[in-house]
């Protein structure tokens, strides 16, 4: 039996993420027999709601999964809402109050599940109370889950740590990046470390540049308050791209646990190379959207969004190169290129291989061979297609010696895409498992903030006008020509497509 034994304290139960992820995964995780009866869920935030109200919410965040009427009701009757101000200390004995009577009714046996998803500006009080006020006062496991942003430079992110270790240890710290959840990124590992085709030639030897994409179509939608303070880069640079960055740098882990795997991401990340202010110039680059148009519609620019200044200089869009200073990854540019309003959504790596030593096709055998030959790249859909393809050169049909490119292609199906688990289910269990091998160590969250926050300090001082790029094209000029420079191109260019069709000036 599966059946997990807990009860998770949401705060931030009203908002946006709840309602999107964690109540769809935690309905998930019933179906599937990892929470049956021995569960209870208390949704904190300061609207007046009750018990009632809260259980509607709950059921209509989870319609899109067609429970039964009853699975519904049974599921829901599992939560409890608390209206609850996180300031004031009298709320968490009611809180207590509350935790210690469920405690009983599902015999939760004290374990405790807090989940962190509000403003992060509160986390330390809300720690600092669970302890002062006996939450954590109960046998059991006493985790917590916390969202991003961790902090808002090293500095910050260093403070925050600090309050929360003081409650929990760091084996009960679980940071939240949901990119560790998802399918294919977890599959980074399977390709590098069951392949000895791969892991033979992962390295500058054999390896001329890593691509690491990460594009949006929309546009920062209702957002617009929190990401005009935040930009591109520390929304999915410090996080997101740093962390897939480390699972394709680190060296080989002598076995797969959570403590080799993070030991040796924390030594990747170590090694990625802190710029000076002039580095930063040279091998960073921004943009935000304006305008666009694409298959007729007109797309506003990021200025004219809700809640966006109208003199904003915040970045929407950031290309770059990583380097990383060990014998393995020396002289191998990892580019990496994120941003909103882009053409297509899609997370995709690309790893380019050097081309072979000679080209024997290019001048021996006649004219008809003259030709460029296209270099290998292994690439990785993260989303929304799943699965990877591997280009290689091959002999085209016919008399002559024409080489074409040819493609090795394995794509998930339908089906298994939508089967797979969402990445807040998988990251859900795993944090009811203890397994931390999926969530962020705080080594590894202080050293992207150490790579970010030079980036950001040379880009606050510099009072250059941020390069513009309209919306849906794939960024301004200058990320083209940050790889041409080194001789290199975009992989993945899927502009391309809709401009042959006239879709996008
Ligand atoms: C979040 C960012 O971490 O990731 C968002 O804050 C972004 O701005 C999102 O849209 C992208 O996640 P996904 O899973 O849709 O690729």
């Amino acid at each position: 039996m599966n059946e997990k034994k807990v009860l998770f304290t949401i705060f931030g139960a009203t908002g946006d993420l709840a309602q999107r992820k964690l109540y769809p995964s935690l309905f998930r995780l019933y179906r599937k027999g990892d929470l049956v009866e021995s569960f209870a869920v208390i949704g904190t935030a300061r609207r007046p709601w009750s018990d009632e109200v809260y259980r509607n919410i709950v059921k209509e965040t989870i319609v899109g999964l067609n429970p039964t009427p009853e699975e519904a009701e049974a599921f829901s009757s599992h939560f409890y809402y608390q209206s609850h101000d996180v300031q004031d200390t009298e709320h968490y004995d009611t809180l207590k109050k509350l935790s210690d009577e469920l405690d009983q009714k599902y015999q939760l046996e004290g374990n405790r599940l807090f989940y962190l998803a509000m403003s992060p500006n509160f986390f330390g009080t809300i720690v600092a109370h669970l302890k002062s006020q006996g939450m954590l006062n109960v046998t059991g496991y006493h985790r917590v889950i916390i969202e991003k942003p961790f902090g808002t430079d090293y500095e910050t992110a260093r403070q925050l740590n600090e309050e929360i270790a003081t409650v929990f240890e760091e084996e009960d710290i679980y940071r939240i990046d949901h990119y560790l959840g998802k399918e294919m990124i977890q599959n980074i590992s399977a390709i590098r470390f069951a392949n000895s085709i791969f892991e033979s030639l992962w390295s500058n030897r054999f390896i001329d540049n890593v691509q690491i994409n990460i594009a949006e179509d929309l546009g920062v939608e209702e957002r617009g308050g929190y990401y005009d303070k935040s930009g591109a880069l520390k929304d999915m640079v410090q996080n997101h791209i740093l962390q897939v960055l480390a699972l394709l740098a680190m060296e080989p882990p002598v076995a797969f646990s959570e403590k080799e795997i993070r030991s040796e991401k924390i030594k990747a990340l170590e090694a990625v190379r802190v710029y000076t202010p002039e580095e930063v110039a040279k091998n960073f680059i921004r943009g935000q959207y304006s305008a666009g148009k694409f298959d007729g519609e007109a797309i506003p620019g990021y200025k004219e969004e809700l809640n966006v200044d109208s003199d904003s200089k915040t970045e929407t869009f950031v290309a770059g190169k990583f380097v990383i200073d060990n014998f393995r990854w020396s002289g191998v540019p990892f580019y990496v290129r994120t941003g909103k309003r882009l053409t297509e959504k899609g997370t995709r790596i690309n790893i380019v291989f050097k081309q072979v030593p000679v080209n024997v096709f290019k001048s021996s055998v006649g004219a008809t061979c003259e030709q460029k030959l296209s270099p290998n790249v292994l690439t990785i859909y993260i989303q929304p297609t799943e699965g990877f393809s591997l280009s290689l050169n091959g002999k085209e049909v016919g008399p002559g010696f024409t080489m074409l490119p040819l493609s090795l292609d394995h794509r998930n199906s339908a089906e298994v895409i939508s089967n797979t688990p969402e990445a807040y289910e998988k990251l859900m269990l795993d944090a009811l498992n203890g397994d931390g091998t999926n969530f962020t160590h705080w080594d590894e969250v202080a050293q992207s903030w150490r790579v970010v926050d030079v980036i950001r300090q040379a880009w606050d001082q510099d009072s250059s006008d941020v390069p513009q790029y309209p919306a849906r094209t794939m960024g301004p000029k200058e990320a083209y020509d940050l790889l041409a420079k080194d001789g290199f191109e975009w992989i993945w260019t899927p502009d391309e497509w809709y401009r042959e069709r006239n879709l996008l000036d």
